[in-house]
């Protein structure tokens, strides 16, 4: 790791999670919980069989967000991800699942605690403004 990702002062979030790599770990354990776990089945039934393109797509997402490459936008000029699930029927149930399980992935792929709970409550605050009214 360089000295400028161990810096928390100047690091951008992306540096501190690892980067595209460290993104990757905590997309694939989310997806992993997902497929495997009952307790998100609710969720897992919203989603596509494959969820594959869900993989790339959400660690794409995650790094541009985070500070890093910028191809989930540039491949989607003007998307919004608040737009992007207007039409899905997310009710407190499907956006507790996806909290939980994105605060599970992001334990179990140790992402610095005080980073984990700094993208956990802006999750938290997307999902509200993500369900139905
Ligand atoms: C509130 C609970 C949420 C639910 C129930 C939910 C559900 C879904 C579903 C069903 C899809 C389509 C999956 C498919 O086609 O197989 C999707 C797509 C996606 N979701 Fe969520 N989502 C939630 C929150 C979030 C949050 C908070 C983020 C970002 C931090 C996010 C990022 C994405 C991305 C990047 C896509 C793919 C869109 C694309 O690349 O075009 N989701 N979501």
């Amino acid at each position: 790791m360089s000295a400028a990702a161990t810096d928390t002062t100047k690091a951008s979030l992306f540096d501190r999670i690892g980067g595209e790599a460290g993104v990757r770990d905590v997309v694939e354990r989310f997806y992993d919980l997902m497929e495997h776990d009952p307790t998100y089945a609710d969720l897992r039934a919203m989603h596509d069989a494959d969820l594959l393109p869900m993989r790339v797509s959400l660690t794409q997402f995650l790094s541009a967000w985070l500070g890093g490459p910028r191809t989930w936008f540039e491949e989607r000029p003007g998307a919004c991800i608040m737009s992007a699930h207007r039409a899905m029927p997310i009710d407190r149930r499907t956006a507790a699942q996806w909290v939980h399980a994105m605060s599970r992935a992001m334990a179990e792929s140790r992402v610095e605690p005080e980073l984990g709970t700094q993208m956990q409550q802006a999750f938290l605050r997307m999902a509200n403004g993500m369900m139905m009214r």
